[in-house]
This record gives structure tokens, sequence and C-alpha cells, in this order.
């Protein structure tokens, strides 16, 4: 077994708590955080890059009112992280970096502080390419690609993929489809009951996959509007947002928020399957995600299964293709079987399987990255060799 470069380490280095820094890089293996400053625009941003083992880290902006800037620093490299892993098990040849920007997305924005921001993604030369995430929109991307070529996720008329939740809605109904195939036998939602949590973006594509095939649904938003438009359109019954964890369901699919999946859900739970396209749904990974497999639910990892809006954008480093985007999403099915396998062959929780076959393909790249070849002085990390020249 090849020795994961990505093992998380107890760092010898005295703990500063003036500059937790250093310690926090090195204890998940960060390899850069670039802290950038603009006073006169008020830009206050940190990029983290995770890992460029297999490509130029790629990963959202988000605007965020953190509190301090610990809470900002925190995020940032939990977030790029992921993004690490997210790319691993996807067969993507990118890394994972993100990067926050400090300020109220309703009030702090202006065209000078996301140019200044460009600049700054820019002077990394491709090793991070930026996207949107939360607090972000189509106009403050526009401005940050005026200055810079590395971002992803801009509009179509600029050349880009566009919204990504089609994608993503369609990779979330692959992995819940392979949920079912393990679970019982078969891939069909035919007849299958699902509790779908969020009307939103992810969630009404996904509703209407599930429901052409012949799911029966049940919809809650904390926007009861939201879930009623949806169930009407779709023939669904909406339930309130409380009522959505203890329903009597075959599949739950959470498509709102993070952390729902804790202590106070857990015992409600009588699906078979949790699947869906939240991120961070395990509210303590460990913990969680081992309390399902001891109930004999399948969990489909979030970032494995709501991989399809990194897929879809990563097709835009390479000329987008739209079809090429939903095939390689499509392969979402066998990757979640893939992963449901190695974790029952190996008695281990979902996530955690999922975490190890990442970690072996950066790897068994890395270790391959140690032989010369003709290509090696261009180091292949520099995402200019994925960028098609789009001035
Ligand atoms: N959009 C993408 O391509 C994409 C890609 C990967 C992951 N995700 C994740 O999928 C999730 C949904 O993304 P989206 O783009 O559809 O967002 P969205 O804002 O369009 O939809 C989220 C919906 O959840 C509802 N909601 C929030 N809290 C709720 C609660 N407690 N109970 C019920 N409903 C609640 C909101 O009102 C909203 O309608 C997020 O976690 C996001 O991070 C999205």
């Amino acid at each position: 077994m090849i020795e994961s470069p990505l093992k998380e380490k107890n760092v010898s280095t005295k703990q500063d708590p003036n500059f937790p820094v250093f310690n926090a890089m090195e204890s998940r293996n960060h390899e850069q955080v670039v802290i950038c400053s603009d006073p006169e625009t008020g830009l206050r941003a940190i990029i983290a890059i995770h890992n460029t083992t297999l490509g130029p880290a790629l990963g959202g902006t988000r605007m965020w009112m953190y509190q301090t800037e610990e809470a900002a620093l925190k995020d940032v490299l939990r977030l790029s992280r992921g993004m690490t892993y997210k790319a691993a098990i996807s067969g993507l040849n990118l890394g994972g970096g993100k990067a926050v920007i400090i300020g109220d997305p309703h009030t702090d924005k202006n065209e000078a502080l996301f140019r200044a921001f460009g600049r700054f993604v820019d002077g990394l030369g491709g090793r991070y390419i930026t996207a949107e995430d939360v607090g972000m929109e189509v106009q403050d991307m526009e401005w940050i690609y005026s200055e810079t070529k590395y971002v992803t996720g801009i509009p179509e008329t600029l050349g880009g993929s566009g919204n990504p939740s089609p994608v993503t809605a369609y990779g979330v109904y692959m992995g819940v489809k392979a949920c079912a195939k393990k679970a019982y036998g078969n891939d069909s939602l035919a007849g299958k009951r699902i509790a779908l949590q969020g009307a939103g973006h992810v969630a009404s594509y996904f509703a209407k996959h599930a429901a052409k095939e012949g799911a029966k649904l049940f919809i809650t938003d904390i926007y009861s509007e939201k879930a009623n438009s949806l169930a009407n359109e779709i023939g669904a019954e909406v339930v309130s947002p409380d009522e959505i964890y203890g329903l009597d369901v075959d599949i739950f699919t959470p498509c709102a928020l993070g952390g729902v999946i804790n202590d106070d859900t857990m015992d409600q739970f009588k699906c078979d399957i949790i699947a869906g396209g939240a991120n961070n749904v395990l509210d303590i990974e460990d913990r969680h995600g081992q309390m399902l497999l001891d109930k004999g639910i399948i969990y489909a990892p979030d970032y494995v299964i709501n991989a399809g809006g990194i897929i879809n954008i990563s097709s835009e480093l390479e000329g987008y293709n739209r079809e090429q985007a939903m095939n390689r999403t499509q392969k979402i099915y066998d990757t979640t079987l893939n992963i449901l396998k190695y974790s029952e062959d190996h008695e281990i929780p979902s996530h955690k399987a999922s975490n190890i076959l990442a970690e072996e393909r950066i790897a068994s790249v890395a270790r391959l990255k140690s032989k010369y070849s003709s290509k090696s002085h261009f180091s292949g990390r520099l995402g200019e060799m994925y960028m098609t020249d789009r001035r």
C-alpha cells in the first residue's frame, strides 16, 4: 500500500496562538495559503491551496461575514481540503483549493474589490483557478474574469458553462440510483418514496428526474412557497421542515444545508438510503458516518455524488462541452457503487471508504510524477496547459 501524502499529522511546532496559520496548514497538509489585502477597495481575502498533485487547485470563492479572521482561515482550509478529495474521487486532473472574501455580500461588494481579488488570483499563475460559491453572483465573477483568465463557471455568453445545478442534480440522481441498486438489487426509483429536503436549484432538477421515473416525493423547504411550487409542478406532497427526517420513506435526499445528519436527527431516520446534493451533511463526519453504518443505512458520501458541478466547470478548462460533462457525471453511478463495495468489504463507513480511495489515487499519481518524462520540466501543475486562451 502506498503511503498517502495526505495522511494527517501531529504537528510538533509550538502552537502560536497569535499566528495559527502554519500549524493549521501542516496538520492537514496544505501547500499554500495566500492572504490578500487591499485596503483601498476593502479587500480582505484568503486563498488556500490544499494539494496540487493531480493538477491546478480548483474551487470556488465564498464571500461571507466571518466574525474573526481565524474563522475565515478555518473555513477556507476545510473547504479547500474537501475540494482535493472531490476532484480526486471524480477522476479529475485537478487539485483542491478555495478562497474566501471577508465581507457582507449584501453591502460590501464593488467592482474594484473583485478586480483586486482577480489580480491576486492571476498572480498565482494558474496554481489556483476560482469559481462561484456562496455569496457570489455572476456579475462578481465577471469582474474577477476581467483581471484573470483563471476563472470557471462564468456565463455561457462569455464562453463558460453557466449554471452548474442541472449537472449537479443529474449526478445526485445517478448517486441515488447507485444506492438503490445496492439496497434493492435494481436501480429503478419507480414507486420509491423519497423525502427531499430543500426545493432550490439542485433539488428541483433532481425532483424532476426522480418523478419522471415514477418516484413518490415528499418535499420541504423553509420557504413553503418554493416547496409548494415544485410539488405542484411534479405532483409531490409538501411536508413541514421538521417532519422530513422521520417520514416513512425509502430514501432521504438532503439538498439544503450541511450538518443535517446529527445527534438530534439520527434516531428519526427510517429510510434505507441517505443520498443528496448538500455539502457536509454529516455533522461530525466520523461519529455520524459510523452511526449510519451501525443503523444499516446506506450513505452516499456527499462530495462524491454532488461532484457534477465541479465536473461541469472542469470541462470548461478544456473548451466546454455539455455532453461530455454529462457523460462524466454519469460515472458517479459507478464511483458510488465502488465506494459502497469498498465500505462493505472493509466494514468501514462509506465516507471513509471514499476518502481512502481518493487518497490512493493521489498517492499513485504522486509516485508517477517522480519519474522523469519529457514533460517533467513543464510542471503540469501550472494550469496554463489546461486553459484555452480566451482573450
Ligand atoms: N448548485 C450546485 O451546483 C451545487 C454543487 C455542489 C453542492 N451543492 C450543494 O447543494 C445544496 C443546495 O444547493 P442549491 O444550489 O440548490 O442551493 P439553493 O439555495 O438553490 O437551495 C437550497 C434550498 O434549501 C432551502 N433550505 C435551507 N435550509 C433548509 C431547511 N432547514 N429545511 C428545508 N429547506 C431548507 C432553501 O430555502 C433553498 O430553497 C447546498 O448545500 C450546496 O452547497 C450545490
